[in-house]
């Protein structure tokens, strides 16, 4: 059997699957109980003026990650200027407060600047990816221990394991920015946390299971290249009216971990746009749903890290793209508007803080 390539992925995929199936789910990954660090998304924004949601977020969180002060849209306002004030701002809060910071995210196709939109050649697409990794992770290289470094890299509907998303960096230069990219920030910081990030891979939906599957192909192709990827993360934007693929997320995790990767929640919350209207039933279910998840989860491996995007409903992107008809606020973060811990919590400090 060669040690890379289609045989080797056979290979550990039957492993994993083995693995999972004799030992039946859910199986303890571990007699002891551990505790697994938890953080969450900060929204830059309403840092200065809400005091109450920073004391929230230090005595709630282990770790933070900017909601978007790190993006590129953020960072490289023009071609040529870097700005890391306000992600500076947040790595100063952590600090102060003992909380560790991932990075997120140094490619992507969205959250770029509009001067972006005019780059057409692909030296120019390159020599901009690698300088802005160089510089960004250098900026950071004491303060952040994880960097997203690609973020959503799989087609929407994938119509095959190899459907990449497109954007700028796979328009240009094709899949290979994923190596680039990954190769660059290992140069730079061989020891960071380097994650590959992806969402919709968590239901039993015909669209997840294609997602998670062309997710895993990538993953084990890129770890055949040798391409220094140390993490996968799971983004966990789960939507409560769909069924969690307890299997398929066990199954995938293991697998990852047989890759020899570490597993990370990175943006766990619960849409409940479509629930019912009262507010107990919601976080009921909003709970039960985050709850088969983090118990697919831990019932193959121990995950790195629990992410929320968000920590109160008070600041969440959900009613953006996902506003209620009945137009109540959006209830899919660990604590409510005002700030008090919901069913949610509960759950996470189930998994995350067991006594
Ligand atoms: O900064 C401008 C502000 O000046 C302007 O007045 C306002 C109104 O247009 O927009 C502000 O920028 C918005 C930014 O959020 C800050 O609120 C952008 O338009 C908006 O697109 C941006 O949305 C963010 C989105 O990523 C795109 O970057 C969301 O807050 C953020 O929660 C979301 O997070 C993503 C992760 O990065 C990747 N995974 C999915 C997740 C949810 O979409």
């Amino acid at each position: 059997m060669s040690h890379t390539g289609p045989d080797r992925r056979a290979f550990l995929t039957a492993a994993a699957a083995a693995a999972v199936s004799a030992s039946g789910l859910p199986a303890r990954v571990a007699a002891e109980p551990a505790r697994v660090p938890y953080g969450a998304a900060v929204n830059h924004y309403v840092m200065p003026s809400d005091g109450l949601y920073r004391d929230a977020i230090a005595r709630n969180c282990d770790v933070v990650v900017a909601e978007g002060c790190m993006k590129w849209a953020y960072i490289r306002p023009e071609r040529d200027v870097f700005k890391f004030e306000l992600g500076d701002g947040l790595v100063d809060f952590a600090r102060q407060n003992g909380l560790k910071v991932r990075g997120h995210t140094l490619a992507w196709c969205e959250a770029n600047p509009a001067w972006m939109k005019s780059l057409i050649s692909v030296t120019d697409a390159e020599r901009l990816l690698v300088e802005h990794i160089e510089k960004t992770v250098s900026h950071y290289e004491t303060s952040i221990s994880s960097w997203d470094v690609v973020n959503e890299p799989i087609a929407e509907k994938p119509v095959s394991r190899t459907h990449l998303r497109p954007g700028v960096w796979h328009d240009l230069l094709g899949p290979k920015y994923i190596d680039l990219a990954f190769r660059t920030a290992h140069r730079v910081a061989p020891s960071q946390q380097r994650v590959i990030n992806e969402y919709g891979i968590e239901s039993t939906t015909r669209q997840d299971r294609a997602k998670r599957a062309a997710f895993s192909t990538l993953i084990h192709d890129l770890k055949d290249r040798g391409v220094p990827i140390s993490a996968v993360g799971i983004q966990a934007h789960l939507n409560a009216a769909n069924e969690i693929d307890k299997d398929g997320i066990a199954k995938f995790c293991l697998d990852m971990k047989l890759l020899g990767l570490d597993v990370l929640i990175t943006e766990l919350d619960v849409n409940d746009y479509t629930l019912a209207a009262d507010e107990d039933e919601r976080d009921r279910m909003v709970a039960a749903c985050a709850d088969d998840f983090l118990g697919a989860v831990f019932s193959a491996c121990r995950p790195a890290l629990v992410c929320t995007w968000g920590l109160t409903d008070r600041y969440t992107w959900m009613p953006t793209w996902f506003k209620r008809r009945d137009g109540k606020p959006n209830r899919p973060l660990p604590l409510d508007a005002a700030l008090k811990p919901k069913p949610l919590m509960g759950v996470i400090t189930k998994y995350c803080r067991p006594t």
